[in-house]
């Protein structure tokens, strides 16, 4: 991807602003204002048919007219006129452009929306936009917006899907004594897009992390592709995961908002760190931004005050990065700076005794012994110390320590001095913050990071031709039968050719054929009724179960047909499924889904109530690795039932591991044909003894 339109728009030499106005109070005069008052260094064009002056700056009637070369031009004129103003830019040899304007597809006008881009296009222009507030940079003092001013500097850069949010939180940025480098407001993505960002921020030296607001992705695999194989750590807040947000982000921004779970699991297999609110995304975008990733589970947390420790224990386990007892000889170390009744265990509790000298004694310690990864530092205000100078030791102590690789997070819980000197160490690079919770928080997502940098390898696709070329031939038949889903035997064929076992099965069209299979495949039998238009077999009463002999299945045989008649007059009846009854297993279940933004995605979980009442289950965006197949299968709720409880023997994780991969592979190789499938339930044996596919369903896209 050629980068040079983004390095354009974002690090500008010269900008012509197009629509610039005389008017006070006008996007177009606030933007030309905005970029004087802030210090952009660059030339500032502002172009307007009317006026030969916008405060102080010389204008051009059209932007042909300007004499020298324009990296970028902000557009600030109305949606009407803006293909016709772009064209102009393609001519004058403009590279990028910040599209603020609105009324686009937000508002059902895609036409107007492809036009732009296809004229950009057509002058290798990139189009940031539409319907944005415009970009900020502390780094180039660059502000081509409309938002008040530039954001408190940071290492940590911003990019939003809505701009109202933008402006709030570069507000917010002071407030917070939380910077941003950039901040980016993205809109429509009609052309530049998160991925695009994510892979020019590769090279951008003053962001050391990306965060992401975002209401809808299009090109979700490509997100992941890119995000995969950033430098720097990403973290995402993903709105619109409840059913109501949802609708409420799509009509905002006309993007679809997938699923919840599929953007979970697509973060997880991008490596990008999830957000769970706004304040969550500014104190681990700032964390992360500051501090090096942890690279194993030991940590120790530092305190004066008992009820901080216990608070940041239970938050640690909260947040995935439960607490150990530390090593006799960090804790004989620890003892020398308490008195008898503190505690070195850890949370390491050095009691309301502790001053500056502790503080620095023991967090030095803490940072430079072997055991540790990293550092949770606690401090409540008391009469006997000072909140800066217990700051400025512990900052000291980090210093001292020479060690940066492990990383630190801090909490001072007090009044207005600690609010200082939380201040104070945030300028010094130390990320600290009043609750204790939100400082353990903060050192789970540098825990996450590092976890998510090691999964990240993952083993790619691999399409299976022999099986993709018979599995075709299989749906082929069943479209040239006018059928948009497979016949259950149809579907266990497709599993089948994948390399996945499932129950043996047969159609019968007569009741002496019924016989004739069920001898083949030996009773106790299972019966079902096979029709296109009896989905809900049970319900039909087109399902008869543990038929152990000849007279048995001609009853069933028989019954079935009846019933379904019954449930369904006209019903096209194919004829009657004779299936082998499998022993008992645990029941799993497989899924699939074409999710809108990341295609081909499929779920995992245990079967029965498991799925139906407690939706205990887990999604990944094909193809699966087999690090991920592993993560699926441990990450559900109900992980311990297949392990094995109340004596029972552990189920066939090896084999589940491996139909997912394969079932992985299937839903990939067949992403044109499929629109959902699922594999349910799948009964698993015993360690050693594999799993069966008991029922198959695939339902093919409408083309
Ligand atoms: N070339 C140069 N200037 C042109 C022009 C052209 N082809 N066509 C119009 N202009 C000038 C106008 O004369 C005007 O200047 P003036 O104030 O001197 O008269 C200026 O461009 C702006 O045009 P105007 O028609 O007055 O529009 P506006 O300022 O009321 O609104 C937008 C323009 C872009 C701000 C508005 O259409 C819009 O989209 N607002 C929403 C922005 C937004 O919310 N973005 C998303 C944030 S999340």
């Amino acid at each position: 991807m050629d980068k040079t339109g983004i390095e354009k728009m974002l690090r500008p030499k010269s900008v012509a602003v197009i629509g610039a106005s005389a008017t006070p109070g006008k996007i177009g005069y606030t933007v030309i204002k905005n970029l004087l008052k802030d210090g952009y260094k660059g030339k500032i064009y502002p172009i307007n048919q009317k006026e030969s002056e916008i405060l102080g700056l010389k204008c051009y009637p059209e932007i042909g007219q300007v004499p020298g070369e324009i990296d970028s031009a902000v557009m600030c004129v109305p949606a009407k006129v803006m293909a016709e103003v772009v064209e102009e830019c393609g001519r004058k040899g403009v590279k990028g452009a910040l599209v603020i304007t609105s009324g686009f597809s937000e508002i059902g006008r895609k036409d107007l929306e492809d036009e732009v881009v296809r004229i950009a296009r057509h002058y290798g222009m990139r189009i940031l936009g539409p319907n944005i507030v415009g970009t900020l940079s502390n780094s180039e003092k660059f502000n081509g917006s409309f938002a008040p001013c530039l954001p408190l500097p940071g290492k940590n850069s911003l990019v939003t899907q809505s701009g109202a949010l933008l402006i709030a939180m570069d507000m917010a940025t002071y407030s917070r004594r939380i910077g941003y480098e950039k901040m980016i407001s993205i809109g429509n993505m009609a052309d530049v897009d998160f991925a695009d960002l994510i892979e020019w921020f590769q090279d951008d030296e003053e962001t050391s992390c990306v965060s992401l607001y975002i209401e809808g992705l299009r090109d979700g695999r490509r997100f992941i592709d890119v995000a995969k194989k950033s430098n720097k750590p990403i973290i995402a807040l993903k709105s619109g995961v409840s059913a109501h947000g949802a609708a409420a982000a799509a009509s905002h921004t006309g993007s679809l908002a997938g699923g919840a779970k599929v953007y979970s699991a697509a973060f997880k297999q991008a490596g990008v760190i999830q957000a769970t609110d706004l304040d969550n995304l500014f104190y681990r975008g700032l964390t992360l931004s500051m501090q090096p990733p942890m690279k194993g589970d030991n940590f120790l947390i530092i305190t004066n005050g008992g009820g901080n420790g216990v608070l940041a224990t239970d938050a640690a386990e909260r947040f995935g990065i439960p607490l150990k007892f530390a090593p006799d000889d960090v804790q004989a170390e620890m003892k020398k700076h308490m008195p008898e009744y503190g505690s070195a265990k850890n949370p390491v509790d050095m009691t309301g005794m502790a001053g500056n000298d502790w503080y620095y004694e023991t967090v030095k310690f803490a940072i430079m012994n072997k055991w540790t990864d990293s550092v949770v530092v606690l401090y409540c205000e008391t009469a006997i110390t000072d909140p800066a100078e217990i700051a400025a030791s512990i900052k000291r102590a980090v210093d001292d320590s020479g060690v940066k690789d492990k990383p630190i997070t801090v909490s001072f819980v007090g009044g207005e001095k600690s609010d200082k000197a939380i201040g104070w160490m945030v300028e010094n690079g130390i990320p600290a913050f009043f609750a204790p919770d939100t400082a353990v928080n903060a050192m789970a997502a540098l825990r996450e990071y590092a976890k998510l940098q090691e999964n990240k390898k993952s083993d790619g696709a691999k399409t299976d031709e022999k099986a993709k070329k018979l599995a075709l031939e299989v749906i082929a038949a069943a479209r040239a039968d006018g059928r948009t889903s497979l016949t259950e035997i149809e579907a266990k064929k497709v599993f089948e050719l994948y390399g996945m076992p499932t129950t043996k099965i047969g159609l019968a069209k007569t009741e002496e054929e019924a016989v004739k299979l069920s001898k083949e495949i030996g009773y106790p039998i299972v019966m079902k009724i096979v029709s296109p238009d009896i989905l809900h077999k049970s319900d039909a009463g087109g399902v008869k179960v543990n038929i152990k002999t000849e007279a048995e299945a001609r009853e069933a045989y028989n019954t079935i047909l009846k019933n379904a008649k019954a449930y369904k007059a006209d019903a096209n009846i194919h004829g009657i499924a004779v299936q082998e009854m499998a022993p008992w297993g645990t029941e799993v279940i497989l899924g699939s889904v074409s999710d809108p933004s990341f295609g081909p995605t499929v779920m995992f979980g245990l079967g029965g109530i498991f799925v139906e009442v407690l939706k205990d289950v887990t999604f990944r965006v094909t193809p699966v690795s087999k690090a991920e197949a592993e993560e699926m299968v441990s990450e559900i709720r109900g992980a311990p039932i297949l392990s094995g409880v109340r004596g029972e023997a552990p189920r066939d994780r090896k084999a589940i591991i491996e139909t997912i991969i394969k079932y992985s592979s299937m839903i990939y190789d067949l992403m044109d044909e499929i629109a959902e499938s699922d594999a349910n339930p799948v009964l698993v044996y015993a360690q050693g003894e594999g799993l069966r596919v008991a029922d198959a369903r695939i339902i093919l896209k409408k083309k």
